[in-house]
């Protein structure tokens, strides 16, 4: 039995992530859960022939509380996305209280449960969810995850010509650090199997990468952000969760995740002094098996691009603790 919640389930992204988790046949039961407009977004679902039992709750009644009760994956997109002129960060004073308040949820109704966050800043709401849940007592690092797929996603589209793939996603092309601008990092020079970027080509697809969620925002010209390509990631992660829960083997997705907690996360640590990251990490019955160090062998100029990187994680790291361990008045 498989029971998949999502946190946000009305919005822009949480509607197309239900819809595919609805469809999935390895889920049993789908919870949503929004401030809003659940009850239709359910019964809108319900009609679909799937395997899938759904429910949808609001606030009132211990909406919250019943959606989580019995849960083995949460996904959680509710929070507030980027207009036109607007960094990621931008968002952290509204989306920080929202993903605090869920994941004590999480923490109360559901502690055992993998959680999957995408509300941005990714940077710091992991750190805050990851607060959360040691406050609480019941914290597991392999067992939270922040969703950088989309980075992924874009990666292997992006370099498809390269790759020669005809499905983009048959290529692996690591994209490590954060999420948000100069902190992600795609590894071009390990791709696999291996092909290569024209030179010529190198710095523009990097900064592609780096901030092609910035050509969303600019073409949806101020109704938000990626929707419905962020949506087919946050499934692909959780796909990938629920599978290696299930005893399926050699399932790796790169990932945010608590360094410190997670096998081969200290390496990690070591290597760039941070205490979260996003790496390659080979999913098991219990989320995180190992994490993945792939740094060594880097070119010179992803040397560059992970100091760039370092310097600007460590900054939202340490905003999402504080905003935990001193909440603002
Ligand atoms: P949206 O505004 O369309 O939807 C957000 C939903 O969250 C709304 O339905 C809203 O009612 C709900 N919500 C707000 N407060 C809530 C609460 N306390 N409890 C439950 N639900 C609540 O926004 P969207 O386009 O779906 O984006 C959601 C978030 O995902 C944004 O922060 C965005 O920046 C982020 N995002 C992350 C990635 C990533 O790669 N990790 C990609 C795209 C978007
Ligand atoms: C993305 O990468 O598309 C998301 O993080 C949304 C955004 O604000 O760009």
């Amino acid at each position: 039995m498989v029971k998949a919640v999502v946190l946000g389930a009305a919005g822009g992204i949480g509607q197309p992530l239900s819809l595919l988790l609805k469809a999935s046949p390895l889920i049993d039961e789908l919870a949503l859960y929004d401030v809003v407009n659940t009850p239709g977004v359910a019964a809108d679902l319900s009609h679909i022939s799937s395997v899938a039992k759904i429910t949808g709750y609001l606030p009132k009644e211990d909406g919250l509380k019943n959606a989580l009760t019995g849960a083995n994956v949460v996904v959680i997109p509710a929070g507030i996305p980027r207009k036109p002129g607007m960094t990621r960060d931008d968002l952290f004073k509204v989306n920080a209280g929202i993903v605090k308040t869920l994941v004590q949820g999480i923490a109360d109704f559901a502690p055992k449960a993998f959680v999957l966050v995408i509300s941005n800043p990714v940077n710091s709401t992991v750190p805050i969810a990851a607060e959360v849940l040691k406050a609480a007592g019941v914290f597991d690092a392999r067992r939270l995850f922040g969703v950088t797929t989309l980075d992924v996603v874009r990666a292997e589209t992006f370099t498809q010509e390269y790759s020669g793939k005809k499905n983009a996603s048959e290529a692996t092309v690591p994209v490590i650090g954060g999420h948000s601008g100069e902190t992600i990092v795609p590894l071009f020079s390990k791709v696999s199997p291996s092909f290569q970027i024209p030179a010529d080509r190198y710095e523009d697809l990097v900064k592609r990468v780096q901030f092609g969620g910035d050509e969303v925002v600019k073409a949806k010209d101020g109704a938000g952000s990626a929707t419905l390509s962020m949506a087919f990631a946050g499934f692909r992660f959780a796909e990938a969760v629920i599978k290696a829960s299930q005893g399926e083997k050699g399932i790796v997705e790169p990932t945010f995740v608590h360094l410190n907690g997670v096998p081969g996360g200290d390496e990690i640590a070591k290597a760039t002094g941070l205490d979260f990251f996003s790496t390659p990490v080979e999913l098991g019955r219990n989320g995180v098996e190992k994490a993945i160090n792939i740094l060594d062998g880097v070119t010179e100029r992803e040397q560059e691009l992970l100091k760039a990187c370092i310097d600007g994680l460590k900054g939202n790291i340490e905003k999402g603790v504080e905003f935990t361990k001193n909440p603002p008045k």
